[in-house]
């Protein structure tokens, strides 16, 4: 699909990723509608591109959407709305499926009962492999999610598969593996930074440390999705949405810490949080094949990352 000039509908684009994706969709001249209830995003988030975009502070769990999205007729809907913090889901399971399942449900469905042609990215999550203790994670791979959260982006994701087989729906899912950047409020390397900051003499860290992730600093995954959106089938599938390389979450630290200049004592918990798995780290030889390639790597990021911080904290 060509982006210059489409009409596209970004759920939860005044969000952390989603706000990153508004940016570079405008940059590229599409025309970009912006749904969002603000429940974490801000408008502020799209202070760079407000003036060209149209924002609608709306829940995608409303019928009030299903009518924008009606009347919109958008060539694409970037859909990242979400309840987007595996514990948020584990204390409040009900919200997490009506926002995360039930809603991408009624997307796709007013889709196919509209005969509306608008293709569909939907943003899934590596929650949906669980804790299967396998390096790399393919897209093939079993799926025995572990928490509400990685149970909802599954089903949403064979929904959208369904929809495409059955109805012949357009659109594929992307699994974000953990991300990182300016703007992003929570999550790991977020935590990490805070707690540096306010105490860099001693960090206490959940389990042991040896917990691996696949970090991808936010604007390649925002590269995979316009990748994904310009040169995939869009015929149901999933990519894989990651940088590709692991680290664990001591080395995480270490780094962090190196590039603030200061040597604090690390302690552990010794027990991980409900629904964290211990490794995570993604295959993302399809992602690739569609001409994908991470821009920017860990170092780099986590330099523009401390600096917002620090920029904040001012
Ligand atoms: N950040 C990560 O590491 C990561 C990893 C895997 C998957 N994801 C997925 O990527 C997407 C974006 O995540 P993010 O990290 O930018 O999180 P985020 O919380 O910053 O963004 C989600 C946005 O959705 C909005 N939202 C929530 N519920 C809504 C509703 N019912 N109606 C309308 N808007 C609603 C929020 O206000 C927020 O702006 C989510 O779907 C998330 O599940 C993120």
């Amino acid at each position: 699909m060509n982006l210059k000039g489409a009409s596209i509908l970004v759920t939860g684009g005044a969000g952390f990723a989603g706000s990153c994706l508004v940016e570079q969709l405008v940059a590229r001249g599409a025309q970009v509608t912006v749904v969002d209830n603000l429940a974490r995003g801000k408008r502020e988030n799209l202070a760079a591109v407000w003036e060209r975009i149209r924002f609608e502070e709306l829940d995608t769990r409303q019928d009030a959407f299903l009518d924008l999205l009606v009347a919109g007729r958008y060539d694409l809907v970037f859909h990242l709305a979400a309840v987007s913090y595996v514990p948020d889901s584990v204390r409040d399971p009900q919200r997490d499926l009506e926002t995360n399942l039930l809603a991408t449900f009624r997307l796709v469905e007013t889709i196919r009962a509209n005969k509306l042609s608008t293709a569909v990215i939907n943003t899934s999550s590596a929650a949906v492999y669980g804790d299967l203790n396998k390096v790399p994670l393919s897209e093939g791979d079993l799926c025995i999610p572990v928490s509400p959260y990685g149970v909802s982006k599954l089903a949403g994701e064979r929904y959208l598969d369904v929809y495409a087989q059955l109805y012949g729906l357009r659109g594929a899912s992307m699994r974000f593996f953990s991300l990182f950047g300016p703007r992003q409020e929570k999550q790991v390397v977020f935590d990490f930074i805070r707690k540096l900051h306010d105490n860099p003499h001693q960090m206490l860290m959940f389990g042991d440390g040896s917990q691996v992730r696949d970090l991808n600093y936010v604007e390649n995954a925002v590269d995979a999705a316009l990748c994904i959106a310009e040169n995939a089938p869009l015929q149901g599938e999933v990519y894989n949405v990651a940088a590709g390389h692991s680290l664990s979450i001591l080395g995480l630290a270490q780094m962090i810490a190196r590039q603030m200049g200061i040597s604090p004592a690390y302690t552990f918990t010794g027990s991980v949080r409900p629904g964290d798995p211990q490794k995570w780290v993604a295959d993302i030889a399809k992602l690739r094949a569609l001409g994908y390639e991470p821009r920017i790597d860990l170092e780099e990021g986590m330099r523009r990352t401390i600096a917002w911080f620090r920029s904040r904290a001012a």
